[in-house]
């Protein structure tokens, strides 16, 4: 993990490898944002000539590097694009695309304008984020290691806004790792067993039941899914007590560590980012580890369904009828829509702990990516008041979310001719939707409920950009946590 400081700017050490500086675009010319004086100080007030010569703009992402000849002890200075404003989502991309680029240096010192304690966690984060590379699996000294120490130098004293940017930007490392890892070495007791330990070492009490117990215990869903593979299915229950908690919230997290249709068979360009099927899961430890450590006042149990999706003699066949736990039957017609079977089990399960609400979180659909595209989630809801206080918990905590109807007409087209609901619908179109009101069918009554559908958001297949690498993003972890303080306020 990053060494990270936070440091004023007269006592800031400046002899680093690197000192980051934001740049805005005004009048498309390139202008430095606050922060940057004393570097252009020392500089002779050249920075901005150098800037302009070398074609910066200031637009977002945008990276350029001004060597320093010996005048200050950093040999370069990394002038980073803002764009046209300094909101918390411009500094975390500024700091992230600086210090991915910076990859292999051992120190940087980052001047971005940050003098709120948000703007210092917003920068801490991105800085963090943007420092993540998966190098588990490369061999030799080619690649480039992240960097060892990062300062983030502010007026603020913002020591606790660090510590909570540190705690989350660990729980997203952890998930991006998870997601990273291939799905050989991470099936589902892998990942059953991986989530008890960073459970048990955060304070949580930690419940597997292995496949035998999810037998015997009417889990048809995970059940189902999981008797495909030769690697047997989980359930792994978290959780979160605080003494003075009036509230209680469950998270559900669809842990599917390969999806590759089962029978219903996915064709090979839609399979081979199947090991991210497990970011939802993923979502949910991640997030309960940071609530263990910031401790918010609120009771908070997380549930990771979890199991590999494979074809084989034992798959489930589509037509097959299980049964959910609590009795619901479901006729499987496709067992490539198995991620709400899972969560069905999960679901059910969650109402025992007796929850204010639950909160999903899944790569369910393929059709979230037709609405929303790569970087958005579907936020759907039981209630209009939770669905908008969830999106705008994913929004504050700088993750891109979007507000989905669950339209009551929708479930005639899951009517099953032998179960009590099918898996998937007779209608074509709203797939993303049709997964929520079939979800719908497993919620404790009574219970408020938000689903999260980030199929696009939990696996980034294009070109770094901000805080975002390639592979594993982490989504929805930060909305979790917010989710959850924002219960112990009284908020949600
Ligand atoms: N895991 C997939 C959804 C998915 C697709 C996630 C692309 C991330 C990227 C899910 O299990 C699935 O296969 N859903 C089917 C449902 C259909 C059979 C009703 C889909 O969306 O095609
Ligand atoms: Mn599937
Ligand atoms: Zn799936």
């Amino acid at each position: 993990m990053t060494n990270l400081r936070l440091a004023r700017p007269e006592s800031a050490s400046l002899d680093v490898d690197a000192l980051v500086v934001g740049v805005v675009n005004d009048d498309s010319a390139v202008r430095l944002a606050p922060g940057a004086e004393v570097v252009d100080q020392a500089l002779d007030g050249s920075l901005v000539a150098a800037l302009t010569g070398l074609g910066a703009t200031g637009k977002p992402g945008e990276v350029t590097k001004v060597p320093t000849f010996g005048k200050l002890a950093a040999p370069v200075v990394v002038a980073v694009g803002l764009g046209d404003s300094y909101d918390d989502e411009a500094l975390r991309r500024a700091a992230g695309a600086a210090l991915r680029s910076l990859a292999g240096s051992s120190s940087v010192a980052v001047l971005l304008p940050a003098a709120t304690d948000e703007a210092v966690a917003a920068v801490a984060s991105g800085a963090l984020l943007g420092n993540y590379s998966y190098l588990n699996y490369r061999t030799g000294n080619g690649h480039k290691q992240p960097v060892a120490e990062v300062t983030v130098v502010s007026e603020a004293d913002a020591d606790d806004a660090m510590r909570r940017a540190e705690v989350l930007a660990e729980s997203v490392t952890l998930v991006r790792d998870l997601v990273n890892t291939p799905p050989s070495d991470l099936n589902p007791e892998i990942f059953a067993e991986t989530a008890g330990r960073v459970g048990e070492k955060a304070g949580l009490s930690v419940e597997i039941l292995d496949e035998n117990a999810l037998v015997d215990g009417g889990y048809g869903g995970i059940a189902g899914v999981g008797q495909g593979s030769v690697n047997p299915p989980r359930l792994v229950r978290l959780g979160y007590r605080h003494p003075e908690a009036a509230k209680t919230v469950a998270f559900v997290g669809k842990g599917i560590t390969f999806d590759s249709g089962g029978l219903s068979l996915k064709p090979a360009d839609s399979m081979d980012w199947m090991k991210s099927d497990m970011g939802g899961a993923a979502a949910v430890l991640g997030a309960l580890k940071a609530i263990a450590k910031l401790a918010p006042t609120v009771n908070v149990v997380g549930y990771l369904a979890i199991a590999e999706n494979m074809p084989s003699g034992t798959a489930q066949r589509p037509s097959d009828v299980i049964t959910i736990y609590g009795g619901k039957t479901v006729e499987v017609l496709n067992t490539d829509a198995e991620g709400r079977l899972v969560l069905a089990d999960a679901l059910v399960r969650a109402g025992e702990d007796e929850p204010d609400l639950i909160v999903d979180v899944a790569t369910l659909t393929g059709a979230q990516l037709v609405a929303l595209g790569t970087r958005i989630s579907g936020v759907m809801a039981n209630d209009d008041d939770v669905r908008e206080k969830v999106v705008s918990a994913a929004t504050r905590a700088g993750e891109a979310a979007w507000p989905m109807p669950l339209p009551d007409d929708l479930r005639k087209g899951l009517d099953s001719a032998v179960a009590d609901i099918a898996n998937i619908s007779g209608d074509r179109w709203g797939g993303m939707l049709v997964a929520g009101v079939f979800l719908q069918e497993f919620v404790p009554d009574g219970v408020r409920w938000a689903h999260i559908d980030i199929a696009g958001p939990a696996f980034h297949k294009g070109e770094p950009y901000g805080y975002t690498a390639k592979g594993g993003t982490g989504a929805a972890v930060r909305t979790l946590v917010q989710v959850a303080e924002d219960v112990a306020a009284g908020a949600l």
